[in-house]
């Protein structure tokens, strides 16, 4: 008796509860149907509406014209959080949440238009990852921007929300692909992309292995991410080899972290530091490493695995001694007054985190004009270096030795041979 009562005051709550659910959200439904019909059937067709997750839960219910839709809130990533603490917990500690704070460290971030930045295309239509301060929002909004507010729509599209979404590898490729990261252009066409796409065509059985950009990079359904070199491929301590050793200096004097005269460490290695942009010790490079080698071991014997991140490695090494030829090429140039210094620059020598080819055909006259041989180095470092070694990493023969290494040697001699005509020009 006691039990049916307890039941049937259950089922009442249940109606009251899904009728003003139903009525909250009605509103919006019936009007965005009309509005925005695309929006509701995505909806509709989430995990989300059928467990009573409605518009009103993530927009509020201030809105309820068409003229105050201003009123709406536009949910950050806190308001998934309140359910799904987990995710959100890990994706805080990953390297994702990093994408914005870092884009903004950049130089170059400023001197690009803000509808390349705070518009969400260019730059920040990919950083458009972590979560913002509030300083950051405010300075966004003040530009003219609203929206771009939230990072976990960047896998799971709003407003299916999905889970089977964020677990196709084709949820990456928006943002790491072209020129200076194309891990979906290496994934696809290596013989693990292959298997992939055959096994999707149902030419190879459903059990086959084919790892996805998920299986090696967010295993386990974690959000945290992270990889042992990074995207800049340079860490601490140097390496024991004194060649490299002193290639890996190089490096690091051009890319403004160590003082190019006194090879002190410069207010840059701050911001590397608070955005965990490279390794700075042995043990954190090495705990990313064995993980990965971890994951690898599903499919192959360790010994293997680590046979082909060792050559990654090695091949690293080998672009780095290229890449510091260069730039000490480059460096004479500044040294003895034949480049100026252009603005905005740390030192009297290249910089390679401004990143940008800016030329002759510059959109603000305020900027200076890069010198083109500074751009040809800028593009050694950031399309060459950058494949010859993410293709060993993502086992693309192609982008190893075509796209990545023949062209680094390739710009080697155009600036070799640039800085002959220039000292020439000069005399
Ligand atoms: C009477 C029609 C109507 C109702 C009811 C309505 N909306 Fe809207 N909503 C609109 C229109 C129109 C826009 C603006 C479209 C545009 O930008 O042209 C809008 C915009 C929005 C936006 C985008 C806000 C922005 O800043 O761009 C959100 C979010 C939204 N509505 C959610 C809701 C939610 C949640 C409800 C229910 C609480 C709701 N709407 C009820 C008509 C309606
Ligand atoms: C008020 C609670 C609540 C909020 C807020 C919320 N969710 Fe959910 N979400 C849920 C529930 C409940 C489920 C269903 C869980 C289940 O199936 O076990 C779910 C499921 C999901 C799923 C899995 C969908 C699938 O295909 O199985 C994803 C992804 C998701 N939510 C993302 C988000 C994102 C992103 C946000 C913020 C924009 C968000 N959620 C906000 C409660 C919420
Ligand atoms: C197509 C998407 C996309 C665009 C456009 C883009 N980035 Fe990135 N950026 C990425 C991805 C993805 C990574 C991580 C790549 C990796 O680790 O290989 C990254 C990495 C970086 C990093 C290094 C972060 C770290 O911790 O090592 C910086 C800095 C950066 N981008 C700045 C910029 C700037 C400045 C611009 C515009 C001039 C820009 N990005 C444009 C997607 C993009
Ligand atoms: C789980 C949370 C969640 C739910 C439920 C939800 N939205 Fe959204 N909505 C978002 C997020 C996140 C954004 C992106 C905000 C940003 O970019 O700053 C967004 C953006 C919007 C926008 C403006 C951007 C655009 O693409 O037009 C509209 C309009 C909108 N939602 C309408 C709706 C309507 C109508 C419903 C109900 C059918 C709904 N939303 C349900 C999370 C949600
Ligand atoms: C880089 C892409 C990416 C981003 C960004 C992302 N997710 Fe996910 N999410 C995934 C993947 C991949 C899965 C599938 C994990 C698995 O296979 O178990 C997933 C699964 C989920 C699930 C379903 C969990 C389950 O087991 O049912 C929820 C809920 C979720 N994510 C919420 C979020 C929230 C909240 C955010 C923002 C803090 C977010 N995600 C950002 C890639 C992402
Ligand atoms: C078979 C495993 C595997 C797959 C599949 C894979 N990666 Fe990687 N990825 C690696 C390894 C190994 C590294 C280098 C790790 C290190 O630094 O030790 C790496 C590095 C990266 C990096 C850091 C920069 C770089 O390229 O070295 C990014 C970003 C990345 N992968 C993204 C992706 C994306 C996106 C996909 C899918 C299109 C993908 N990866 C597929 C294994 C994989
Ligand atoms: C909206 C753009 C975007 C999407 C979608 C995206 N990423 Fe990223 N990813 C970035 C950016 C930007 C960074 C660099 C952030 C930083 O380092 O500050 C990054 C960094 C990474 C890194 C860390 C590389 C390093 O330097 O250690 C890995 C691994 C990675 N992403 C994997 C993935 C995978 C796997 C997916 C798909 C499930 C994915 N990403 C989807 C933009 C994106
Ligand atoms: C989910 C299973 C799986 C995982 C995880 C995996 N692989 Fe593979 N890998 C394969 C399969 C299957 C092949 C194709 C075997 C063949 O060529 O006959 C392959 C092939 C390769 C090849 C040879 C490519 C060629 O062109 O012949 C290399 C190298 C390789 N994997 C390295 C790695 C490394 C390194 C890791 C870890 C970062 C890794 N794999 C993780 C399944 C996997």
């Amino acid at each position: 008796m006691k039990r049916t009562l307890v039941l049937m005051w259950i089922a009442c709550m249940g109606l009251i509860l899904s009728t003003t659910l139903a009525l909250a959200n009605n509103g919006c439904i019936d009007c965005h149907s009309e509005n925005s019909p695309g929006q509701v059937m995505d909806w509709e067709a989430s995990r989300h509406s059928q467990v009573g997750i409605t518009c009103d839960v993530c927009h509020g219910n201030a809105h309820q014209n068409a003229e105050d839709y201003k009123k709406a809130i536009l949910p950050d990533e806190k308001k998934c959080a309140q359910c799904h603490r987990k995710q959100f917990s890990e994706f805080e500690k990953g390297k994702h949440n990093h994408g914005w704070s870092v884009l903004n460290a950049i130089p170059a971030t400023h001197m690009a238009p803000d509808e390349l930045i705070e518009g969400g295309r260019g730059c920040g239509g990919c950083h458009n990852m972590g979560i913002k301060t509030e300083e950051q929002r405010a300075d966004q909004v003040a530009k003219g921007y609203r929206y771009q507010n939230n990072s976990c729509d960047e896998c799971h599209t709003r407003h299916a929300f999905s889970l089977k979404e964020a677990q196709n590898p084709q949820a990456c490729q928006q943002c790491h692909m072209g020129y200076d990261h194309p891990q979906w252009e290496m994934w696809s066409s290596s013989k693990h992309g292959m298997r992939y796409f055959v096994k999707k065509s149902g030419d190879l059985p459903e059990k086959a292995a084919a790892p996805t950009c998920q299986t090696c990079h967010l295993p386990d359904g974690t959000h945290e991410n992270h990889t042992a070199w990074g995207f800049l491929g340079v860490r601490l301590p140097l390496p024991e080899d004194p060649q490299a050793a002193a290639d890996r200096v190089t490096i690091l004097k051009a890319l403004g972290v160590l003082d190019p005269e006194t090879g002190e460490p410069t207010p840059i290695l701050d911001a590397v530091k608070a955005y965990d942009m490279a390794r700075l010790d042995q043990a954190s490079w090495e705990k990313q490493r064995n993980k990965m080698l971890d994951t690898c071991t599903q499919c192959h014997s360790r010994q293997y695995a680590k046979e082909q991140l060792d050559m990654g490695d090695a091949i690293l090494t080998k672009a780095d001694r290229l890449m510091a030829d260069a730039i000490e090429t480059v460096a004479a140039l500044y040294k003895d007054g034949i480049i100026q210094k252009p603005e905005g620059y740390p030192h009297n020598y290249p910089f390679l985190l401004s990143f940008m080819h800016t030329n002759g055909a510059n959109w603000d006259e305020n900027l200076d004009e890069l010198s083109y041989i500074d751009q040809v180095l800028l593009r050694m470092f950031m399309k060459h270096r950058m494949r010859a070694y993410q293709a060993f990493f993502h086992v693309n023969p192609d982008y190893a030795y075509w796209y990545g290494w023949n062209m680094m040697t390739e710009d080697l001699g155009e600036i070799k041979s640039l800085a002959k005509q220039m000292r020439k020009l000069n005399n």
